[in-house]
């Protein structure tokens, strides 16, 4: 059922995603940035779907947090859609990749340079057949090394390349990746009309209340705008048990949300740092977080969470965090 709905809204973003993808494209790199479950990887999925529609290969990877701390993690999905192609490359160039997939002992990480040109040739090499489009997703995830190998590689994806490369990451992350130089493409809430047309296809049954509800809490954020009917309420307010008969406060917090709730702690105040599974937002209209009946969204605290990672967050905006009630 979910996965008739397809993607709602967004027509200027895919259309910018869909531009790396065109025969005359300017670049063919692109990050896109954005707070959790607000639909990068949604976003990415359509324009793989697109790039295979073309004709083109894609190569998709996501980085997992609990891979971080190994080097070339981030590589390995990547290298090994590339394996067929290993043997054009030099002796120097294989010796780097069979180290970054931990088939070859080395006195320590092969140099950025030398594994992302041996990438950056096995790419051009598998684009002999058919243009390359490599999404990793989750790069605020990716290891050190290779997340300097894969923006060492989209650097150089220009003009004419047969080889196009989209990253996601998510803000407001302690991350050391340095994604400056490639473009970006910070994803916003959805719109109004777009977050209604996505409640409405996900949850029919909400009375004209209960929609305006929903839509004011999730506030264009689609993973709430697709969470908050089922969830129940644990601060007293129609979220939940009222709003959908099938919600029960018993239920186990959705995997999907977590990933907010869990981003969340680290920047909200100690109080706020709950287990619960409701899940309220703070600050959006009210920059000091001062309590208040309805929803609200927190700018993220960018230099509070540099100082206990020693790692900035990723993007600009660094924007919203959906926070657990007290
Ligand atoms: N434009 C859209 N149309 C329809 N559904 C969407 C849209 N954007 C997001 N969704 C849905 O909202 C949910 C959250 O989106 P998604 O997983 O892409 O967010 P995300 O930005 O990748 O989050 P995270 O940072 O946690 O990875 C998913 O169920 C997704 O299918
Ligand atoms: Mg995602």
């Amino acid at each position: 059922m979910r996965g008739t709905i397809g993607l709602i809204g967004r027509s200027q973003e895919s259309a910018r995603l869909a531009a790396v993808l065109a025969e005359q494209a300017t670049t063919r790199s692109l990050v896109v940035t954005g707070e959790a479950g607000v639909g990068k990887t949604e976003l990415l999925t359509h324009l793989a779907t697109d790039a295979a529609g073309r004709g083109w290969q894609v190569l998709r990877s996501t980085c997992a947090e609990a891979e971080q701390q190994y080097p070339y993690s981030s590589l390995d999905q990547v290298l090994r859609h590339l394996e067929g192609h290993v043997g054009s490359l030099s002796d120097h160039q294989r010796h780097a990749i069979d180290v970054a997939l931990g088939r070859e002992a080395a006195d320590g990480p092969a140099a950025v340079p030398t594994l992302g040109a041996a990438v950056l040739d096995l790419l051009n090499a598998a684009a002999v057949r058919s243009h390359c489009l490599v999404v990793v997703d989750d790069v605020h995830w990716a290891d050190d090394a290779g997340a300097a190998v894969l923006v060492f590689v989209a650097r150089r994806l220009g003009p004419g390349s047969r080889v196009a490369m989209v990253l996601g990451a998510r803000t407001g992350e302690p991350t050391r990746i340095d994604t400056g130089g490639i473009d970006h493409l910070d994803l916003t809430p959805l719109d109004p009309p777009s977050a209604e047309q996505l409640l409405s296809a996900l949850h029919p049954d909400l009375s004209p209340d209960q929609k305006s509800d929903v839509l004011d809490r999730a506030a264009g954020n689609p993973l709430a705008i697709t969470e908050l009917p089922a969830w129940p309420s644990t601060v007293g307010t129609t979220v939940g048990t009222t709003l959908h008969p099938a919600a029960d406060p018993a239920l186990p917090c959705p995997a999907a949300s977590s990933r907010c709730t869990r981003a969340s702690s680290r920047d909200c105040p100690p109080t706020s740092r709950r287990s619960s599974c409701s899940l309220r937002s703070t600050a959006r209209r009210d920059p000091t977080g001062t309590p208040a009946t309805g929803p609200r969204r927190s700018r993220r605290r960018g230099a509070a969470a540099s100082s206990t990672s020693g790692r900035p967050p990723v993007g600009p905006g660094s924007a919203t965090r959906w926070c657990a009630p007290p």
